[in-house]
């Protein structure tokens, strides 16, 4: 199968990179214009958020979209909520109906309660705030998921999506995420954020955030005009802008 994505995107595909963030880094850093998109078979350095490691063999979708938004660096890491999204929407696409898909923060993506999709953003922002660069990067899990991590994950195979591909879904992905992007350039993060909280993981409900140096436990009350997390605590809302929830 041949794919095929909308324009601006430029698919460049491999059958193994170290990382498609990382090879999107080298071109980013080379000039490389906004839209190309890196795909690979597999990785042999795959990462995860936080210094983890992506298990990346072949079987599953590896891949980064380079971007040059021209806005505040804050403003672009609201296209991870949009990119979760759209792989959401793209994994539901192909599961049963009724397979419960949902969101949880900031960007993984979960079938019944299992990690299926995450994503990794990385940039190069410039003097006041401004951006060179935005990696998107995302991996699913399609044919094979890990068994030995700390949250639980599962494969569009485990689900029941039958003959799914990396190629099906790097399209299916790709044009959902275009009208994301298209929707938030014209109307800012106000109907991703809306669409993301209709599939937030636990939102209403007590969660448990891990931080850098603390843990805390509170109730999901929202998530912010910017994508934070307002965790109600001790009767206070505290905003959080990094770290793993869990319930
Ligand atoms: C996470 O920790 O949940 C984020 C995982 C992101 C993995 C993808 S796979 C494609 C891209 N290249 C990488 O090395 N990582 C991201």
């Amino acid at each position: 199968m041949t794919v095929n994505l909308p324009s601006p995107f430029k698919l460049l595909a491999y059958e193994s990179l170290d990382s498609t963030n990382e090879e999107a880094k080298r071109l980013a850093e080379g000039g490389a214009a906004e839209g190309c998109v890196i795909w690979a078979r597999e990785q042999t350095a795959g990462r995860g958020r936080r210094g983890r490691e992506w298990v990346s063999r072949e079987g599953n979708l590896y891949c980064s979209i380079l971007l040059r938004p021209d806005c505040h660096a804050f403003k672009a890491m609201q296209l991870s909520f949009i990119a979760s999204l759209s792989m959401a929407e793209a994994v539901a696409s192909v599961l049963p109906k009724g397979t419960f898909v949902d969101c949880k923060w900031p960007n993984d993506v979960l079938v019944e309660g299992r990690k299926i999709s995450g994503i990794l953003l990385e940039s190069q922002t410039v003097p006041l705030g401004g951006m060179d660069w935005l990696i998107i990067g995302a991996g699913l899990n399609i044919n094979h998921y890990p068994e030995d991590v700390e949250f639980p994950a599962t494969s569009i195979k485990r689900e029941g999506g039958g003959g799914v591909t990396a190629e099906m879904m790097i399209e299916t992905f790709s044009r959902r995420f275009l009208a994301g992007w298209v929707t938030w350039k014209n109307l800012g993060f106000q109907p991703a954020r809306k669409a993301w909280l209709k599939r937030a993981a636990w939102l209403g409900k007590e969660i448990t955030v891990r931080l850098e140096r603390e843990t805390l436990k509170g109730e999901f009350r929202n998530l912010d005009k910017d994508g934070a997390l307002i965790l109600l605590l001790d009767g206070e809302e505290r905003r959080i802008t990094a770290g793993d929830v869990f319930v």
